[in-house]
This record gives C-alpha cells, structure tokens and sequence, in this order.
C-alpha cells in the first residue's frame, strides 16, 4: 500500500540545519504527492497532539535559520508506558502513516521504542552536534557547532597571547569528545580533553610547564564538558602554577545560528533521502552518509552500536604542540 500521509518531528537539543532537513522532508514529500504534518515540540508536542498540516510555504526562508521552527523538547513523560501508549494513539487519530524524527541519540532511542509498539513507519534523521550517533560519519549541526566554537577560540587566542595567559575552554559534548577533539585539533589547542581517553592532571601540568620553559607563555586547553569542567582544571592548574589562567565555557552558543553550507547541504540530501526510503517501502531505518554516500542502518543498530571516535587525531594534536 503506497503512502499517503506522513508527519515530521524534531527532538531533543536543537542543531544547526534542522530547519534544512525539515524543508527537505517536507517539500520532497509533497513532490511525491503525500501529505504532511508537522509535530510542535518533538515527543511532548506529540503527546499533546500539536500537529499540523505543513506546506511548501510553512518551510519557505528557513534554509539559512539556526534552531527549529517546530520548536523541541526533551520529554520525560513519553519514555513511561503510558506517555507511548498516548503517543501511538494520537499517531492513529492522525492517520499519520510514517514519522520522520530528526534529532540525537534519545529521540532515535524514541524512534526504536515506537517502532515496536505500532505500525508506523519510523523514519531517523540524525541530527546534533555531538555528532555521537553510529551509523553516520556526521550529524547535522556538528560542523557549524565546531566553526562557532573554532570562532570563539581563535578570539580567545588573541587575548590569551598578549596577557600571556592559558585558557582552559569547555565545550559541549556530553558523553562523547567530537566537537573537543576537532575543534582543539583546528583551534591549535595544547591538550584535548576527551571522556574517550583517561587523562592525567599532572601530566597536563607537566606539559604545560614544558611548553612555557620553551617559550611558550600562552596556551589554550579544550576540555569536552562530559570528561571535565573548565573550572575543576583551572583551579587544579592554578594551585600548581604561577600562570594566568583563566575558564571559559561556551555552552549553548555552539548549538545556535545559521547552519554551515556543509550542514545545508548535509540536512538536505538526508532530509531527502529519508523520504525516498519511506517511498521505496523501507521502515524502522535511520538515514545517515558514510564515506560520502548516502546510507541507512536499522534503527536499532544506535542501541547496540557506539561511534568511536578518531584518536590518531588525538595523537596529531599533541605532536602539533611540541
Ligand atoms: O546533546 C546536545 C547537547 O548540546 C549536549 O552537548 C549537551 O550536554 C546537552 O545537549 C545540553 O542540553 P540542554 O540543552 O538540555 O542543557
């Protein structure tokens, strides 16, 4: 039976380009003759049946916004039975024949809980700048989170240099290093810390002392919030120094304004792809890019599956700061 009737969601933290995966589904949808509907405020809106019919127009201008125009939101009351039991009937009042999710590692989690309760056909998109989900090289909104944050650093750098101060920066990335590791690695940085590598406090002291005795008198640190906290370093470094030193945390700005061309890009060949996957009879997939191409793994692969990240990147950096 062919498709008729689809809805679209995005969930969890918001990402540079979800607007662009969203304009993509929606207007790839209607090409093919569907209907769409678009769910306000991802698992809590849908529990609370804010769902609307969405044209091409709805997503007109917003190739280039930061953000999501649906709104989002983390909910705790769709994770209860109850909350998915409310969240299949509502799909079945709507006639809503396939969801497509776009959103990180909880809302895919969402997506494979679904899937097993009812017939809706599960859609994933991934889309968040920890860029910590398997089965896809990247997600969307990592590479415009890194170039905020590269941004951000490269102005720190020029006041770190003429204070002759060491900065210790700490960006987002809850579980998983990928924005600390590349954005250390562009940003020149002189340790990286990551939740994936144990790291030691006096070896980090150590390096720095080397480094200021080769005339090195201002440094940048870039720590992942999931492995430490700008200021547990400081104030550890700050005991055993006589340096300047000073924490930072980006926080949130790295998840706003207007998504890169990579991101764009990105967003809308996935925002594509995961309609034309529903309309070649494929379900319960997450659409992602590996090596370039275009690819899709069964949804449950984000449940068994970890994405490792790339430690020779780790090592280079700390050749580069010798
Ligand atoms: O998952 C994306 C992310 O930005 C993480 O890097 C961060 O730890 C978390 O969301 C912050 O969540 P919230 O917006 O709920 O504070």
């Amino acid at each position: 039976m062919s498709l008729k009737r689809i809805a679209v969601m995005t969930s969890g933290g918001d990402a540079p380009g979800m607007n662009a995966a969203l304009r993509a589904v929606v207007r790839t949808a209607l090409y093919h003759g569907l209907e769409v509907y678009g769910i306000h405020r991802g698992y809590a809106g849908l529990l609370r049946r804010e769902i609307e019919p969405l044209t091409s127009l709805s997503v007109g201008g917003i190739i280039n916004r930061g953000g999501t125009i649906l709104r989002t939101a983390r909910s705790e009351e769709f994770k209860t039975p109850q909350g998915m039991q409310t969240a299949v009937q509502v799909l079945n009042e709507f006639a809503i024949e396939a969801l497509v999710i776009i959103g990180g590692d909880g809302s895919m989690r969402g997506g494979v809980e679904l899937s097993r309760l009812c017939d809706v056909k599960i859609m994933g998109l991934p889309g968040t700048i920890d860029n910590d989900i398997p089965g896809t090289d990247y997600s969307i909104g990592f590479d415009t989170a890194v170039n905020t944050a590269l941004e951000a650093i490269d102005k720190v750098r020029d006041t770190a240099y003429s204070h002759e101060r060491v900065f210790v920066i700490e960006v987002m990335g809850r579980h998983k290093g990928f924005i600390a590791l590349e954005v250390g690695l562009a940003g020149g940085a002189e340790a990286i810390l990551i939740p994936e590598v144990p790291y030691d406090m006096v070896d980090l002291l150590e390096r720095l002392h080397d480094s200021y005795h080769r005339g090195k008198h201002s440094s940048i640190i870039v720590v992942a919030e999931g492995a430490a906290r700008a200021e547990d370093v400081k104030k550890f470094l700050q005991e055993h120094t006589p340096y300047h030193l000073r924490a930072l945390v980006l926080g949130h700005m790295q998840r706003g304004g207007a998504p890169t061309a990579f991101d764009r890009v990105l967003a809308t060949q996935l925002g594509v792809h995961a309609v034309q996957r529903l309309l070649d009879g494929h379900t319960n997939e997450m659409v992602g890019v590996e090596g370039g191409r275009l690819v899709s793994v069964p949804i449950e692969y984000i449940q068994t599956a970890t994405k490792t990240i790339d430690l020779r990147k780790l090592e280079i950096a700390t050749m580069m700061a010798i």
